[in-house]
Parts: structure tokens; sequence; C-alpha cells
């Protein structure tokens, strides 16, 4: 067929000459215009772009004016933990951060040796490998002391420690009430180092902000009461992306910051400071198959869309099995061909997704890139975007990505290998 059509071009007017040239330059625009190369045979892809990333890092820091944690947990919110731990310390960030021992250590299996602590509550099976890490311990209640200055003991040497004060999350750390004790007795256990002070602001993008600035207060309260004290270790930190942005006052000595560092500025805070910042990954799925169906025609499970006109379908070889959410059935979703913006239609079913494809100027072919989250040419899909139409959180949708989903990293350096400096 293509022959054919190839044979009748070569027989054609002027005209025709004009629109096979504009078909060729659209197939190349599907096909390659942004330089969209996914890793052989791959039909659905993740794209990390370090560079963006790093900039991240180094803006986020820049406007921070104090060191910055860049949170690295869950695989680095479902970015790769390695790749984006490393690319936020070349952009600026002095240490990292986790939520278990198993992540800390998979850090360090990956050959990094910055400073890293473990954000979250660990289990008593936890604590040997977090000292094995050479991780910094969170202690989020009195017994913890305990659990930290037995593992000191096995592992023959001090473990830094930092005290997280629960002012309002209510999940886990210590009471305001008993952590000047608790801060103290850290400060005289033997076998503990007590390295930062820290709290989490569970409101820090609601819109009120009068809730946050009540905790930062009550947390400020406890660290000028352990400066005057000469009890305040080096570290003070209690910001993550959106305080970081919102409330100055919040920053101390330290701010931590996951989602920011990614690019993604859920609240807007970012942008409202002035710091821009690169969304560092897109999402890309190929065309396998496109059909026309006629107008009346219901598809997908359950028949939940149904052609209002002759449709051109094109099935993209992505769906929930990759972390594409089913959420987005149904819900005015988009992914971009060529450019442009194509209906997500139907259920989202756990290979594919459909897409109508029937306003572009030309049928897309198997192969074709589309992009789910990204951007392609003039056209851009946020992440944040997806999210919201699938009813997630931009959290939840990144650290949704699935194993099956291939992974592209762009901007890799080389850094020489080092040694290991351990947490404080
Ligand atoms: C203790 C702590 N600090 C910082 C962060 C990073 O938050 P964000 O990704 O909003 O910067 C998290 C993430 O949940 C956290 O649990």
């Amino acid at each position: 067929m293509t022959v054919r059509r190839a044979r009748r071009g070569a027989a054609a007017t002027g005209d025709a000459d004009e629109a096979r040239r504009a078909e060729g330059d659209f197939r190349a625009r599907l096909r390659e215009g942004a330089g969209f190369e996914g890793p052989p045979g791959a039909r659905a892809w993740a794209e990390l772009d370090l560079d963006a990333v790093r900039a991240n890092a180094r803006r986020i820091r820049r406007s921070a004016g104090v060191p910055l944690l860049a949170v690295v947990k869950a695989d680095g919110y479902g970015h790769g933990a390695p790749a984006v731990a490393r690319a936020a310390l070349e952009g600026g960030a002095s240490r990292l951060g986790v939520a278990t021992a198993a992540e800390a250590l998979a850090l360090r299996q990956a050959g990094l040796t910055a400073p890293v602590q473990v954000l979250g509550s660990f289990l008593d099976s936890e604590a040997d490998l977090i000292a094995q890490a050479e991780a910094s311990f969170t202690l989020h209640e009195e017994q913890d002391l305990r659990r930290v200055a037995a593992a000191a003991w096995r592992a023959g040497r001090a473990l830094p420690v930092h005290l997280k004060v629960d002012v309002g999350m209510g999940r886990h750390g210590v009471d305001p009430r008993s952590a000047a004790r608790l801060l103290a007795e850290a400060q005289r256990c033997p076998g503990v180092r007590v390295a930062g002070l820290m709290t989490h602001l569970p409101c820090a993008g609601a819109p009120d902000p009068a809730i946050s600035r009540e905790q930062i207060s009550a947390f400020a309260r406890l660290v000028a009461w352990a400066r005057r004290e000469g009890l305040c270790p080096p570290q003070v930190h209690a910001a993550a992306s959106a305080a970081l942005f919102r409330f100055p006052e919040a920053r101390f000595t330290q701010v931590r910051s996951g989602i920011a560092v990614l690019g993604l500025d859920p609240g807007g805070w970012a942008a409202r400071a002035d710091v821009h910042l690169r969304p560092a990954l897109s999402l890309r799925a190929r065309v396998m198959r496109t059909r026309v169906v006629a107008r009346g025609v219901a598809v997908g499970y359950g028949g939940r869309w149904t052609a209002r006109r002759p449709s051109r379908l094109a099935l993209l070889g992505i769906g929930y099995g990759d972390g594409l959410p089913y959420g987005l059935s149904g819900r005015g979703a988009h992914a971009l061909l060529a450019g442009r913006r194509c209906p997500i239609v139907g259920t989202v079913m756990m290979d594919y997704a459909l897409v109508d494809a029937s306003d572009l100027p030309r049928a897309p072919r198997p192969g074709d890139v589309a992009t789910l989250v990204g951007r392609d040419g003039e056209g851009r899909i946020l992440l944040e975007e997806q999210a919201r139409k699938a009813g997630l959180i931009p959290y939840a949708f990144a650290t949704g990505l699935g194993k099956r989903l291939q992974r592209v990293v762009r901007g890799m350096q080389l850094s020489p290998p080092a040694r290991v400096r351990r947490a404080a």
C-alpha cells in the first residue's frame, strides 16, 4: 500500500507533491519531532532529565539560602532514587533523606557517599541496618533513644540522630512538651550524637497560613530554648518544599525538599516565590494500532465511551500496569500526539489507553510517540494536571509509576568514586 501510494505520488501534480511533503513532515514530527527515542522495543517509558534536577536543586538552594537535604524516598518519588540523588548533589544539595533503612542501603549500594538521614520511624530490626548504611536516625519517640543507644553499642561507635518534634502532624514525633527533656537526655546519652532538631509541617500548602505560622512558632520557641541552654544541635530543620518557599522563617539551618527537586510545584509556592522549576519527568508511550470506529460505537471495558462521530482511535501501549492511573478514565485527560492534545477515551486498561486522534491532520501510525506527561513541541502536559484529573496528588502519581515502565535517563555525568561521608 505504501508502494502504491508512493507511485501515485510520483505521478502527481505540484499540489500532490506539496501534500506529500506535508505528510512527510507530519510523520517525522510524530516519530522523531522532539527526539523522543525510548529504549529499543519499549512501548512505554519514563524519561528523567538530570539537568532539570540539577537546576532545581541549585535554584532551591539559592532561594532558601541554607543547605538543602534532597528527599529521595520511595525511589526518588518514582523518578529513580540514585540518579535523582546524584544530580541533586551535583546541583548543590548537601544531604539526602530517605524513609527506610533499605532505602539508605540502596543509596550506598549505588555508590552514593553523601550524608543520608532516615527520616522515617524505624523498627528495632532496622536500627543496625541504618548504622551499617552510615546514615543518621530520626528519633520519633522516647524508646527510639534506647534503640539507637543499643545499635551504637553493637556498632562500637556513636550514631547520629535528629530529634523530631510533632507540632501537629499527629503521626509520630515527640510531643513539644517532652521534647526539651528528651533533647537534654539525648545530649547526655552515650553512643548517641545529636546532630539535628527537626519538625515536619502538615499544613504548609493549606490555604490558611495561620496554622503553619503557629506551628513554626512553637518549634522556634523550642529551638530558642535549646540554644539558650547550649543544647541545640547544628542542624535545625522544619521546611519541606511548600514551606521553604512560603514561610522563610521555617528555613532555620536547612531545608528538605523532594517534590520541588523534581520540578513539581503542586501549590504553586515556588512560582509565587519567583523560583521557576523544571519538571524532570516525561512519560511517553508508542501508538500500537489505530482504527476508525463508526458513530455510535462504544469502546473499551464497560463501553463507557461512545463515538459521537466516526472517530480515529489510537491505541497507546501504556496502561495502569505501567502506572498510568485508572482514575484518568473518562476524566477529560489528554495525551499529546505531534504536539497536539488528543483526549483519552474509554477506561484506562492494564496495558493500553485509547486516545481520540480524529482531529489530527493525519492518522498516527504504529510506533509513533505519544506524550502523557511532558513536552512535545508547542504542547505540554504537566504531571500536576494528569494527577489532578486522576484524583491524585502529584506525589501519588509519580510514586505510582510502575516497574514495567522502561526508563531513560538523560544528562548523566560521570563523577569519580568517593569515600562515604558519614551522616551528620
Ligand atoms: C519528614 C519529611 N521531610 C521532607 C519531605 C519532603 O516533602 P516535599 O516532597 O513536599 O518537599 C517529606 C516527604 O514527605 C518528609 O516526610
